[in-house]
């Protein structure tokens, strides 16, 4: 008896004196998945040219290096963990990325993706969405050896997650060159619930694997990055608004019928078109100089091919809301994640993220 309860006693020190305050005085662990819009560095490791590891991409960061993130400085995923006070996941592919860094969280995004595993092909080795979920799955159980099953699904289940997917699916798939094999497969509406009814399937493997908050953003800026300006290809460009306007909506429906099935509010839906329309149409509201030109790069808009330590770079990446022809300045990102944060139903549905933080943080 007296064996017993000094178990009992010994096992109540051990999980409340001892372990779970030290794993509950951390933020909440935070897992980003999908394209480069939140990729912090897993295509570095990978055999690829989606890749943003040469000058002048980082050159705002802290390190002012090349990190492998699609921006002058921090990302969307960087600023959401500075909300959270927590340090940036690492990129699951990272050397670094072992012992307690495991604990912060993981980044598995990697650029060129999209939801279709032919989407991105020409960027030949990147890691497919199905592929990252199976990652999440492997990190798991590598968490598990080290904190053991239970807390590991309480750390997964209290844990913010970013999921950004679609873009690439319409850019670098169905409208990359005239006439693709997946336009002629497909209208656009049709292609779009293809890419809906697949999105759906990943993000309930996502609720499986014990996702329980999950940010979903829609397509980002499609036809109006400086990319799309620089092609001039009007039949494009409408196309990519056309195909932002048909999916976004439908995104948005399926996670509320995800919620209502489930019966609580796991995903909810980042309006991160609107957001981008926003300072797209009106930059000098929001301090910009210019919503078209993209800092880095060449041509008309800066917006034909890579951002390379050849092409032309702006002095000032604060004035600029595309960093490269595709994707954002940290600037922008700030934008994003003010938004995020704080944004009315409008940009967040059903609530944004000081609510969920609120919501969380009281149960
Ligand atoms: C992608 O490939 C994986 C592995 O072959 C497969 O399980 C999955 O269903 C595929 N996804 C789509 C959308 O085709
Ligand atoms: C695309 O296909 C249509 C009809 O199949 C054809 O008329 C057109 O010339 C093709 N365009 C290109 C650029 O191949
Ligand atoms: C967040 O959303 C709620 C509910 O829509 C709203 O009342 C609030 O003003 C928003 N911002 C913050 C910072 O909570």
């Amino acid at each position: 008896m007296a064996f017993v309860s000094s178990l009992v006693i010994l096992s109540l020190v051990l999980v409340f004196g001892v372990i779970v305050p030290r794993i509950e005085a951390r933020p909440r662990a935070f897992f980003v998945f999908g394209d480069s819009l939140v990729d912090s560095g897993n295509n570095n490791y990978l055999l690829t040219t989606a890749r943003a590891d040469s000058p002048p991409y980082g050159i705002d960061h802290p390190t002012h290096k090349p990190t492998g993130r699609f921006s002058n400085g921090f990302n969307i995923p960087d600023l959401i963990s500075q909300e959270l006070g927590a340090e940036s996941p690492l990129p699951y592919l990272s050397p670094e990325f072992r012992g307690e860094k495991l604990l912060i969280g993981a980044n598995f995004a990697s650029a060129g993706v999209g939801i279709l595993n032919d989407t991105g092909a020409q960027f030949l080795n990147v890691i497919r969405m199905y592929k990252q979920l199976e990652y999440f799955k492997r990190y798991q159980n590598r968490v598990s050896s080290i904190i053991g099953t239970s807390k590991t699904k309480s750390l997964v289940n209290q844990a913010l997650v970013l999921i950004s997917a679609g873009g690439n699916d319409f850019v670098n798939n169905y409208y990359l060159i005239p006439n693709s094999t997946r336009s002629q497969q497909y209208p656009l509406p049709q292609y779009v619930k293809l890419l809906i009814s697949e999105y759906q399937k990943l993000l309930q493997k996502l609720y499986d694997l014990g996702a329980r908050r999950v940010i979903v953003t829609g397509t980002g800026p499609m036809g109006c990055a400086p990319a799309e300006l620089a092609q001039r290809n009007r039949k494009g460009t409408d196309g990519l608004q056309l195909a932002a306007a048909l999916f976004n909506p439908q995104l948005q429906q399926i996670l509320s019928q995800l919620n209502n099935k489930i019966g609580t509010d796991v995903f909810i839906a980042a309006n991160t078109a609107r957001m981008h329309n926003n300072f797209v149409s009106n930059p000098t509201s929001f301090g910009f100089k210019t919503s078209k030109v993209a800092c880095c790069g060449q041509g008309p808009y800066n917006g034909l091919g890579l951002c390379t330590p050849f092409s032309n770079l702006c002095p000032d990446r604060n004035l600029n809301a595309f960093w490269d022809a595709f994707h954002p300045t940290e600037k922008a990102n700030r934008l994003i994640v003010e938004e995020i944060m704080s944004g009315s139903k409008t940009y967040m549905n059903p609530m944004n993220l000081s609510t969920i933080l609120a919501l969380d943080a009281s149960t």
